[in-house]
């Protein structure tokens, strides 16, 4: 039996994206991208090359501007994101060995999201708040002075 994840998807959003951007330009791609990101999670090739069809914009446009910028994702993503931080300030706290605590845990590396669809695990240049470093965010939670410990508690918080 087919899992949701091998179902067409549905093209409705992606025919309204179209409609609201006739004729499409260079200066839509990002505003297009945004768009399929809100309706369907992440940026689906099948969409892609369906607006693409629909548009006259090129795939490989569409493609360049979407792995330019770390807002989009080419993957399905989890329920909640994790980021940890990979920077200066959150290495030289032992931020090396947060990231390697939270792979042990979730059995993924950064950019993969768990099997079961619960968590995508990201590194990030810095989250902003190098004063508590090592630092972790889930969602829009950050976590600070993050040890190897606590992980699994502050994982066990997103069910
Ligand atoms: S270096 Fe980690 S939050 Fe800035």
């Amino acid at each position: 039996m087919p899992s949701d994840k091998d179902a067409p998807l549905d093209t409705a959003a992606a025919t309204e994206i179209c409609e609201a951007f006739k004729p499409a330009t260079s200066d839509d791609l990002i505003p297009i991208l945004q768009k399929i990101q809100d309706a369907y999670g992440y940026l689906p090739a099948e969409i892609i090359a369906e607006v693409s069809r629909r548009t006259g914009l090129q795939v490989s446009q569409m493609y360049g501007v979407a792995t330019f910028y770390e807002q989009f994702h080419l993957e399905r993503q989890g329920r909640y994101t994790i980021k940890c931080c990979r920077g200066t300030a959150c290495h030289v706290k032992g931020g090396r060995d947060i990231i390697n605590a939270i792979k042990r845990e979730l059995k993924v590396e950064p950019g993969e999201t768990t099997g079961d669809m619960r968590f995508t695990f990201e590194t990030v240049a810095c989250l902003g708040t190098c004063f508590l470093a090592p630092v972790v965010m889930v969602e829009n939670d950050y976590y600070g002075h993050v040890t190897t410990k606590s992980i699994k508690s502050i994982l066990s918080r997103y069910t």
